[in-house]
């Protein structure tokens, strides 16, 4: 028996799993840590604090198997954070993570001053706040003496495989969302270092996801109880790790991920970009493309909203009242933007808000709104696709939210299409296994080990007068944002 361990280095935790060879769930371990908002809309981690969680839930994640069987590490992870180390190594200052806000100044630099046509001509790509070039600038704008002191730049789950291998690398679905990469020719722009101010040595080395970047560093391998001969992939962005292990590759395929942030992805063969750069143009880990959609707070709502302000963890509960008829029939909305919000909006003012009550709406009613904005603002990217020519009929649904039925039912309806179930919720760990195993040789491809590892264990199908009623509310939801958008920019 030959054993892979996946990471899913996320916003809330490290999710750790543990498959053999025959793609089975043997073990999973998950290691909670904190994130840090030292400011309004500021979001930062402490690279260490991944670091620790990962030595002792890999200790766990094997202590039942005989640790010479393990053969590789693969790793999905938050992407776009900025992790900056000096020349001994030593973390310079705390990650600036993916749903930071700070940027605005700088992406608004990118934006307007080199322009969004040049930067998408350079990388495919606009500038979202949270993406990595802006961060970079922030840090050169706003500690100089900590931009002066950078010798490495790299990526959340690449800190994890540094620190195993002594390999600076990266993968090219992460480094897509670094803003710094030629997406389309998988290569560093010169010139997007050149704006930032960043020359090709501080850059980490380019791998496909499923390639070795190295093996275990010996007195690491010894910490672990493992093999210096165990093989780590460079991995991939938590999205395409995800993807893979939700059996979301090659072409027209789609998933969404409803975990901290929300994400619709759709594979692709070939290379494109959306006219308008609403959705990303990255590289995909089964060495495509993709587009992808972002919101930055999906189950994150729901989660505030039981733990923050209702004092409750028990979310199952909060949900019970909400029956079918109810569905659509609410006259609560809610706007999930609790971190500014990225796709499509792309505005760090956005804020979160309930409107629509009345003397009579329930604790319910604010819950069902909550789950269903969520799934609306997934639609605005959703529409996107669509209007670009993509025609989506089917997605799998992944992440901590997708256990809820009620939100997957709440899903279909919304989009009005059919929802694949995968036997896993753990996406981006399970594609992150499944990357370890290719590059171990055990496949070829990453595609072949999907299709005989990735199970749908159901699908569940439309029903068409719950999706007529949110079909009509949708329509409305549309409208609250732009309404909202300047006010949004006063009350900040
Ligand atoms: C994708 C994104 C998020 C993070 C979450 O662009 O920013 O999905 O990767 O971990």
């Amino acid at each position: 028996m030959k054993y892979y361990i996946g990471a899913d280095l996320g916003t809330s935790a490290l999710k750790l799993l543990l498959i053999d060879n025959c793609g089975q769930i043997v073990n999973t371990v998950t290691k909670s840590y904190p994130v840090c908002y030292p400011h309004p809309a500021w979001s930062e981690q402490s690279p260490e604090d991944w670091w620790n969680a990962f030595l002792s839930g890999v200790k766990e994640l094997i202590s039942e198997i005989d640790p010479s069987q393990v053969k590789g590490i693969g790793a999905g992870g938050q992407m776009h954070g900025l992790v900056i180390l000096d020349e001994n190594d030593n973390v310079i200052r705390p990650a600036i993570l993916w749903n930071d806000g700070r940027t605005d100044k700088e992406t608004a630099y990118l934006n307007e001053v080199i322009g969004k046509e040049k930067l998408s001509e350079l990388t495919a790509n606009i500038a979202f706040a949270g993406f990595t070039a802006p961060k970079i600038l922030w840090v050169k704008n706003n500690e100089p003496d900590n931009f002066a002191k950078i010798s490495k730049i790299m990526l959340p789950k690449d800190f994890i495989n540094y620190k195993l291998t002594g390999v600076h690398s990266c993968d090219y679905s992460d480094a897509s969302g670094m803003l710094l990469l030629d997406v389309k020719n998988k290569c560093w722009s010169e010139e997007m270092l050149n704006l930032c101010s960043v020359s090709k040595d501080q850059m980490p080395k380019l791998f496909e996801s499923y390639e070795t970047v190295g093996t275990l560093i010996p007195e690491i391998a010894e910490e672990l109880g493992l093999s210096s001969a165990v093989k780590v992939v460079a991995g991939a962005g938590d999205n395409a790790a995800a993807a893979v292990g939700t059996g979301t590759v090659s072409n027209g395929m789609c998933n969404i991920s409803l975990g901290t942030s929300g994400t619709i992805f759709i594979s692709s063969d070939s290379f494109s970009v959306d006219p308008m750069n609403a959705l990303h143009s990255f590289c995909h880990a089964d060495g495509g493309y993709h587009l992808m959609g972002c919101m930055l707070s999906a189950a994150s709502c729901n989660k505030w909203l039981c733990e923050d302000i209702f004092k409750t963890n028990d979310y199952a509960a909060e949900q019970v009242d909400i029956t079918d008829e109810k569905l659509g029939a609410n006259d609560v909305f809610f706007l999930p933007y609790l971190m500014g919000e990225r796709s499509p909006i792309n505005d760090t003012d956005a804020r979160g808000t309930f409107t629509g009550m009345r003397m009579d709406t329930s604790r319910s009613d604010l819950v069902q709104a909550v789950l269903e904005g969520v799934a609306f603002a997934i639609r605005d990217s959703f529409e996107v696709a669509r209007n670009s020519g993509i025609e989506i009929n089917y997605s799998t649904l992944c992440g901590g939210g997708a256990k809820s039925a009620l939100w997957q039912k709440i899903f279909c309806n919304v989009l009005n299409i059919k929802i694949g179930l995968p036997q896993t919720e753990e996406g981006p760990g399970y594609g992150g296994a499944v990357l370890a195993m290719v590059g171990d040789g055990e496949y070829a491809t990453v595609n072949e080990c999907c299709e005989k590892f990735v199970k749908i264990k159901g699908v569940i199908n439309p029903d068409p007068q719950i999706a007529a009623r949110y079909e009509e509310k949708y329509q409305k939801f549309k409208k609250i944002y732009p309404a909202m958008k300047q006010l949004f920019k006063e009350i900040k």
